[in-house]
């Protein structure tokens, strides 16, 4: 099997380890200490800053590797590559470090510094999106997943940048557009597995409420600082610097780009929200146990949207069943996606698997098509795209159906 750079768990050939887990001594899991006052000391949420610095060193450990002989070559290496290509190679490498460093330490000093003790947090501006804690604490995924660097500059270049504009056109408006065709006055929609939140934040700036959920640590710290305290006129990131393979020439590894493109607050500016109230709620934990019936999210939505999520879960008839649970008669699940199960989902489904699932609990589906469309990076650049051709749906739930294995 070929892996690439991907949109899962961070399997990165060129990365090994970069999203694995540091075991033994160095693991350290923060306590599940909310508090829903202003005076909460910490949100823990949000990577602490030595965490974060410590996901960025794994990131630029495991690109020094890959560069090292590059960097350091033999006699023989420096000899075939000649001077001129070899020097543009560390040019090109320092340059993305350093652009890369700055972007990050950014992030760093804008998180809390806990040293500071108790008295001294104090909760940062959220103009565009409220983080919201339900409950005493909440699940988040292991750093594991969706805990690398590699995958959060490739998420900030599918959501915010200039280069990835055909993710926003081929992806995020036809599902928005789907939504907008069942639910023509608006609605209450709820977006699991947000991501860095464009997605969110545009259906917000086109009318909907918008609940977003996501259980990655290190994707909420980003989500909150890029849709409410990114700098006005974004910063320069190397999204791919970390990339190796499939690049016919260095262009296409050191593409350096603006994050975001496009100011949050101006997306929000269109959204429709009370006085003083942020267009967009995003809420950490993980869906299952934040909206699972008695769970602390649990309510009602008008409508479920899903884009490059379902194939996330271990358990997708589990999943099903509390998206099910968040509809009444009447509302409407969109999703857009692919079918990459990870390795320990119990159920491997096709498309008419899940389709049928759903039409067993009433829904009827009223588009279906194929979409082709591209990850992140537009395919033509590189000798490798990561591309699909997936699924999407829009389903309305017609009349709930009792799952006894007969046929609605
Ligand atoms: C493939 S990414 C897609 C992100 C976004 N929807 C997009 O299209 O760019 C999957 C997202 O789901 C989140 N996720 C995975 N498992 C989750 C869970 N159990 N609960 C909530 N979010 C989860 C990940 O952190 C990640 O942001």
């Amino acid at each position: 099997m070929r892996l690439h750079f991907s949109r899962s768990w961070g399997l990165l050939p060129a990365l090994g380890g970069v999203g694995a887990c540091l075991g033994g001594v160095l693991s350290f899991a923060w306590p599940k200490v909310f508090s829903s006052s202003k005076s909460m000391s910490f949100e823990s949420w949000r990577l602490s800053r030595t965490e974060l610095r410590d996901v960025f060193n794994r990131y630029e450990q495991a690109v020094e590797k890959d560069a090292y002989h590059m960097l350091q070559p033999s006699k023989l290496e420096r000899r075939l590559l000649g001077e001129d290509l070899l020097n543009r190679r560390v040019t090109a490498v320092r340059q993305a470090r350093d652009v890369n460093q700055r972007f990050v330490q950014e992030v760093i000093e804008d998180l809390p510094d806990i040293m500071a003790g108790p008295d001294a947090a104090v909760l940062p501006a959220r103009p565009v999106a409220e983080f919201r804690n339900l409950g005493d604490g909440v699940d988040t995924l292991p750093s594991s997943s969706y805990g690398s660097m590699a995958s959060v500059f490739l998420h900030l270049m599918r959501d915010w940048s200039q280069k990835c504009e055909h993710v926003v056109q081929n992806q995020y408006v036809p599902a928005v557009r789907e939504l907008k065709a069942l639910l023509p006055e608006g609605g209450q929609v709820l977006l699991p597995g947000a991501g860095l939140g464009r997605l969110a934040l545009m259906m917000a700036s086109e009318g909907f409420q918008v609940e977003a959920n996501d259980a990655s640590r290190l994707f909420l710290t980003f989500a909150d600082y890029l849709l409410n305290r990114a700098p006005a006129d974004g910063r320069q990131l190397f999204p791919l610097a970390h990339v190796f393979t499939e690049n016919f020439g260095h262009a296409q590894q050191y593409v350096d780009m603006i994050v975001p493109s496009v100011r949050p607050e101006a997306l929000a500016a269109l959204a429709k929200s009370p006085e003083g109230r942020a267009p967009l709620v995003l809420v950490p934990g993980d869906f299952l146990k934040t909206y699972e019936e008695g769970g602390p999210g649990h309510r009602k939505f008008d409508a479920l949207l899903t884009c490059f999520f379902i194939d996330t879960a271990a358990d997708p008839a589990k999943l099903f069943q509390v998206m099910d649970g968040l509809l009444n008669e009447g509302g409407v699940w969109v999703n857009i996606g692919p079918l990459n199960w990870r390795k320990e989902a119990r159920l491997k489904l096709a498309w008419e698997e899940v389709v049928g699932i759903w039409q067993r609990k009433g829904y009827e589906f009223v588009t279906q098509k194929n979409m082709e469309v591209d990850y992140h990076m537009p395919r033509g650049e590189k000798m490798y795209t990561e591309s699909y051709n997936v699924a999407l749906s829009a389903a309305v739930k017609r009349r709930r159906v009792e799952e006894t294995g007969a046929a609605p």
